[in-house]
């Protein structure tokens, strides 16, 4: 069989897949194809490893309706028309828990640094603005012993909670669409209703899919429901906080900061006015970006295609 790999990961997963019998045809870039040139070549191979972030929408799937598996580098999955892929009988696999310490490590960067303001201040250095200011200039806000509100206490939702519990002796509270019994009781969290959840946050950090029931569910009602003094961290999928209504509740100081690692739209534009807030700190969708943990998604998407090979399930299928 010939797998198509769509952009550069490490060698030895591509080592890996050849000592397993597959013909791989790689594309050793690191520029993201687009569909059109994605298609071309799945024409010519059996499965495909999709590396990043190309969607893969019906017209995909009909495209290559021959395919007989579709491995994913990433465990969010809103890219790709799952319903379309099961139609033609194709597998797809995500990666599920080899990125979620390294996410949640990015939710807790991004709640401290965005506490002490620390892009904001950062800046100031390399513009030569580093000059004292006063005794109350630009002050940060602590973590130590507060609530911490979890929208989403699965994996990484789990994690991040974990962490910040160590680190901070942070209450934990969360709001689910079902109760996680196992991750409450490891974590000592809290169920809430999402009223509650936005009430008592004074850090809320969203950790949940991009679905139909998401999208936009945080909205400019929510946050003026939240507190003043409140944090919003958001490393799931941009799509579901509003945009505009972000920075319109930061603008109105209806809460006290934010902090991104996923936008929309992704690039964010550098006129951006989230860029410019003292309070707001943004990162551009780094969540799974270590050596160790991006390797372990690529040779997770290469043992799922494997499966498919060897006439097994994919271990991690999400459409069958
Ligand atoms: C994922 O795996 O869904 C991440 O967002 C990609 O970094």
């Amino acid at each position: 069989m010939k797998v198509f790999v769509s952009r550069r990961i490490p060698e030895k997963v591509i080592g890996f897949l050849e000592e397993q019998g597959l013909e791989v045809i790689y594309n050793n870039s690191d520029q993201k194809m687009q569909q059109s040139d994605l298609i071309a070549a799945c024409k010519k191979t059996d499965l495909l490893l999709n590396v990043g972030s190309v969607g893969l929408n019906a017209y995909f799937m009909e495209s290559c309706k021959h395919l007989k598996g579709i491995a994913l580098t990433s465990v969010g999955y809103d890219h790709v028309d799952l319903k379309a892929a099961a139609h033609y009988g194709i597998p797809v696999s995500n990666t599920p828990d080899v990125l979620s310490k390294t996410t949640a490590d990015t939710a807790f960067l991004l709640m401290l640094a965005t506490s002490r303001k620390a892009f904001f201040r950062a800046g100031q250095i390399e513009k030569g603005e580093w000059k004292d200011k006063g005794f109350l200039y630009e002050l940060g806000t602590e973590i130590n012993g507060k609530t911490l509100g979890i929208f989403g206490l699965g994996r990484i939702g789990a994690e991040f909670a974990r962490m910040a519990r160590a680190a901070f002796g942070m209450h934990i509270i969360y709001n689910n669409r079902s109760r996680n019994a196992k991750a409450e009781k490891l974590v000592d969290a809290r169920y809430v209703g999402f009223d509650e959840l936005l009430e008592e946050s004074d850090v809320l950090s969203v950790h949940t899919n991009l679905t139909s029931e998401t999208q936009y569910r945080f909205n400019r009602d929510c946050f003026r429901k939240m507190k003043k003094t409140s944090i919003f961290i958001n490393t799931a999928r941009g799509k579901i906080h509003h945009e505009s209504d972000l920075i319109t509740a930061l603008e109105e100081r209806e809460i006290w900061g934010a902090g991104l690692d996923v936008t929309d739209p992704e690039p964010m534009l550098p006129d951006n006015p989230l860029l410019q807030m003292s309070n707001v700190c943004v990162l551009p969708h780094i969540g799974s970006a270590t050596l160790e943990t991006r390797t372990a998604m690529a040779t997770m998407a290469a043992k799922n295609l494997v499966a498919v090979f060897k006439g097994e399930k994919m271990p991690q299928a999400i459409n069958s």
